[in-house]
């Protein structure tokens, strides 16, 4: 017997028989309710989308009370133990995990797209030396548009294909070009015998050195932050890449916009914060009145709290673990010790255990990435990279998707109705 909900409208006295289907309702099966047959219909009121499904997704799975995060499947412990970056996005953007072959053509096709048209690297030189490394991201992804026009035809598998590439491949050189002209230092060529994170260290760090050899722990540890980012079903950066991928505009314009949501402090911005933060408290000794503000309402713990996990975000796991191996090539990062005890007054204190708040992402891999020698201001971009794979599934998906029209919410009016104008000098 197919499921369903009785809903008795009190104000009829009509009842409605809704169809229920993976556990929702249908908003537009609401519409049938009313008072009287020239009414609009109800709607439902969900600010901030807290228990609305936007879309029917295939590509990441999270269940936020165990803790549990997914790619097309698989867990993300194995990907982070077994996998790397090149290889977790083809499995995020494709389904499947690539066969050998497949593997080598994904790989060779990616890194062939690396460089960047020398426009866009004179575009990056314009920048004021101090410009925020993701305001540079931004403004440079969307600038892809006017150099790859052919991007406009998102109807054809193969054009996506080929911006898949291009995106997957440049966001590393746009990154490290940003950090390169924020340092005041010549921009490195990628080296395409490097692997994807190799090739990111190199055009990041190389100085005079004819060939740069990454160190291998810390080019690991950049592919699993990387494949630890690669996507996170429906934030607020990936909605926002389906907002303006539903209106049909191309994929570097769309990418700009979700890199734009991506940079607030309370999505991919607060890797940066928790850093900023940790550099304010300063010292073991202003912990507890620092946390005592944060009870009173006077600020965040940063890096603490998920809309959906309600556990201890898996990926943070990771990487609490992985800093250890990290610490050991780069030395300790001297704010570790800070972040432990704020971690460990906060999982016995009753404020956070009740709101069900714990580390999440981006609570330790800003002291990875500030031990790696990256500035605090990169933290963001650093997400960015890989959430590119991310944001261009979800794209892809929601094209393909027949249920999917262009965005467009609806809204409560509750201002002013209909007045009449008054010329300027009579107005009171
Ligand atoms: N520190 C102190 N109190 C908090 C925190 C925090 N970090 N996060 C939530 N709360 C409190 C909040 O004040 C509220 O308390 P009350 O019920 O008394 O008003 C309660 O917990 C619920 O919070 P909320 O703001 O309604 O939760 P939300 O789902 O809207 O927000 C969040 C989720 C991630 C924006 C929030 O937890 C936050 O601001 N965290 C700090 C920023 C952060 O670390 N963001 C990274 C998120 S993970 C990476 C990513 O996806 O980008």
């Amino acid at each position: 017997m197919p499921e369903t909900l009785t809903i008795t409208d009190n104000r009829t006295g009509r009842q409605y028989e809704v169809p229920v289907h993976d556990g929702t309702i249908k908003a537009t099966d609401l519409r049938q309710i009313k008072v009287t047959a020239d009414e609009f219909g109800m709607m439902t009121y969900d600010p901030a989308f807290m228990n609305t499904a936007a879309c029917r997704s295939r590509i990441t799975f999270i269940d936020g009370d165990k803790g549990i995060l997914e790619y097309r499947g698989y867990p993300i412990e194995q990907l982070a133990e077994q996998s790397d970056f090149l290889e977790t996005a083809y499995l995020i953007l494709f389904g499947e995990l690539p066969t050998r072959p497949q593997y080598e053509a994904w790989t060779k096709d990616v890194m062939l797209h690396t460089m960047l048209h020398t426009n866009l690297s004179k575009l990056m030189e314009g920048f004021r030396h101090d410009a925020h490394p993701m305001g540079m991201f931004i403004s440079t992804v969307g600038a892809l548009s006017t150099f790859y026009p052919d991007a406009k035809t998102i109807f054809s598998q193969e054009s996506r294909r080929l911006q898949t590439l291009r995106l997957i491949a440049k966001v590393p050189s746009i990154a490290a070009y940003a950090f390169r002209h924020s340092i005041g230092r010549p921009f490195n060529l990628p080296d395409n015998d490097l692997s994807y994170a190799g090739n990111f260290l190199n055009m990041l760090f190389r100085m005079t050195e004819p060939k740069f050899t990454p160190d291998p722990v810390l080019e690991r540890a950049l592919e699993v932050l990387f494949i630890l980012h690669a996507d996170h079903e429906q934030n607020c950066s990936t909605s926002t890449m389906r907002a303006i991928g539903s209106s049909h505009a191309d994929p570097y314009s769309s990418l700009a916009g979700a890199a734009a949501a991506l940079y607030g402090p309370l999505h991919g911005g607060a890797n940066e914060a928790v850093l900023r933060m940790l550099t304010e408290i300063g010292s073991m000794s202003n912990i507890p009145g620092f946390i005592k503000r944060v009870k009173a309402g006077e600020g965040r713990l940063m890096g603490f709290g998920h809309r959906v996990y309600k556990s201890y975000d898996p990926r943070a796991k990771i990487i609490k673990r992985m800093a250890d191996l990290v610490f050991e090539v780069t030395g300790k990062n001297p704010l570790l010790e800070m972040a432990l005890e704020l971690e460990r007054i906060a999982l016995e204190d009753d404020y956070f255990v009740s709101r069900k708040l714990y580390p999440n992402v981006d609570f330790y891999s800003g002291l990875i990435y500030q031990a790696m020698g990256f500035p605090v201001d990169m933290f963001p971009v650093l997400f960015a990279i890989p959430r590119t794979a991310g944001w261009i599934a979800q794209w892809e998906e929601m094209l393909n998707d027949p249920d999917q029209k262009i965005v467009r919410p609806r809204q409560i009016y509750i201002g002013a109705r209909t007045r009449n104008y008054v010329p300027k000098e009579k107005r009171k």
